[in-house]
């Protein structure tokens, strides 16, 4: 199926939103016009009805990241902490997923690199394709042919153009859905960015587009050029710096707002305790917030979850999703997983829901635990809240 180009009346919807300053589907949602960017919901999945606005796209309220690398063995396949699987299995997951009605997919293309696009592709070709709203990444200097990370950040219009040919092929389809960039160069101007996104937009290969982990005037200058769907940064009761700025600025510009890690790297779903050590290969050995001085003092937000989950009848992994869910109706979280019980777990936490009391009294409780160490180590945290260069 290919997607047609902007027509009139979206180029019109457009128009209106920029000299509102604000993003278009707001406007939509109320106008509600066929073909505009935003009424193109995702049809809705077999098993429920749950549905959450996420900037343009309609989606259920809990979506699946699937970061995904090689494992040891040609059918191996492990995430970024200690979860192992195959091939086949993540496959089967993936399409389990989808059958339960999870439509949001996140994946990238420096996961793998290439494998975790190959799997999430494989796995929604055919009919499930056409419920599923697929999100991935550009932005790293990854070698086309070879997958090997060759530096930093790309985001030079001609790669992207690049990289999102071969996303396409990977992913088994004519279009992604919503098309991040994975950091902001600092050798790029977003605005040419965004220009080549734009392009990628009219013809239909690329449908909303977000920033992960942006600088906030970089938001701004990039909803100036085109509208920015979502925002995808790290949050969760482990994390909680979006609270800040940019999800105050999410709700000034219409924007959605995913965020990753919202278990915690499994801390929140009670997996971690304060004598945990991770192997070499696990991300969380190099985070300073799950090194051995840090682990016993954050030890009492897990206490904290555990009480609550009990509280609520839910697990730990649920009351930790549905926090998320109950900040702001336009957050949907991803949590990864490599198991099918966790999986089901984690989807049925759309339904855990919290009174106006509940959320004050574990707003206020999650505020007063202070977290210990950095989140990420100083190398991939100064790749965070970068400002793109000026456009000259
Ligand atoms: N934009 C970015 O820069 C960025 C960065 C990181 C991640 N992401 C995206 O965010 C997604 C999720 O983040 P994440 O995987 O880093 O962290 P996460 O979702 O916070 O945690 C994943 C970990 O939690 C465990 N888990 C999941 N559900 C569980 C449950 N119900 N009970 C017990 N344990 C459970 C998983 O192990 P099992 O396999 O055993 O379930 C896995 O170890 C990624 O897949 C990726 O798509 C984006």
């Amino acid at each position: 199926m290919t997607h047609q180009p902007a027509d009139s009346n979206r180029r019109r919807l457009l128009a209106a939103a920029t000299t509102l300053g604000v993003a278009p589907w707001l406007l939509s949602a109320c106008a509600q016009t066929a073909g505009a960017p935003g009424a193109t919901p995702a049809k809705t999945g077999p098993s429920t009805s749950a549905r959450r606005r996420l900037g343009p796209l309609d989606v259920y309220p809990i979506g699946l990241g699937v970061q995904w690398h090689p494992g040891q063995g040609p059918q191996a396949v492990t995430d970024l902490y200690a979860s192992r699987t195959t091939r086949q299995a993540g496959i089967a997951l993936i399409q389990r997923a989808a059958d339960l009605g999870v439509n949001l997919f996140d994946t990238a293309e420096v996961y793998g690199p290439f494998m975790s696009e190959e799997l999430l592709g494989e796995a929604l070709q055919g009919s499930r394709r056409e419920r599923a709203v697929i999100s991935t990444k550009f932005g790293f200097d990854v070698d086309l042919v070879t997958g090997q990370r060759r530096g930093s950040t790309n985001s030079r219009p001609e790669h992207i153009r690049q990289v999102v040919e071969a996303q396409l092929r990977r992913l088994r389809t004519d279009r992604i859905d919503l098309l991040y960039q994975h950091r902001v160069d600092p050798n790029v101007p977003i605005e040419d960015v965004v220009g080549a996104i734009r392009d990628l937009i009219k013809q239909g290969k690329v449908l909303h587009y977000g920033l992960s982990e942006p600088g906030l005037q970089t938001v701004r200058r990039a909803h100036r050029e085109h509208p920015v769907a979502v925002i995808q940064n790290e949050y969760s009761m482990l994390w909680r710096g979006p609270e800040a700025q940019v999800l105050p600025l999410c709700e000034e510009l219409g924007i959605g707002f995913v965020p990753w890690s919202p278990l915690g790297m499994g801390f929140l779903a009670g997996t971690v305790n304060a004598a945990s050590r991770f192997e070499r290969e696990d991300f969380r050995a190099n985070l300073p917030r799950f090194a051995p001085d840090a682990l016993p003092a954050n030890m009492a937000l897990a206490d904290l979850v555990r009480t609550w989950a009990a509280r609520k009848n839910v697990t730990p992994a649920q009351l930790s999703l549905a926090w998320l869910s109950a900040q702001k109706p336009w957050i949907v979280p991803i949590p990864g997983t490599t198991n099918l019980a966790h999986l089901e777990e984690n989807i049925a936490a759309a339904s855990v829901t919290f009174s106006t009391a509940e959320l004050n009294k574990l707003n206020a409780a999650v505020a007063a635990i202070p977290i210990r160490g950095e989140r990420l180590s100083p190398a991939v945290l100064s790749a965070t809240g970068v400002e793109a260069p000026p456009k000259r």
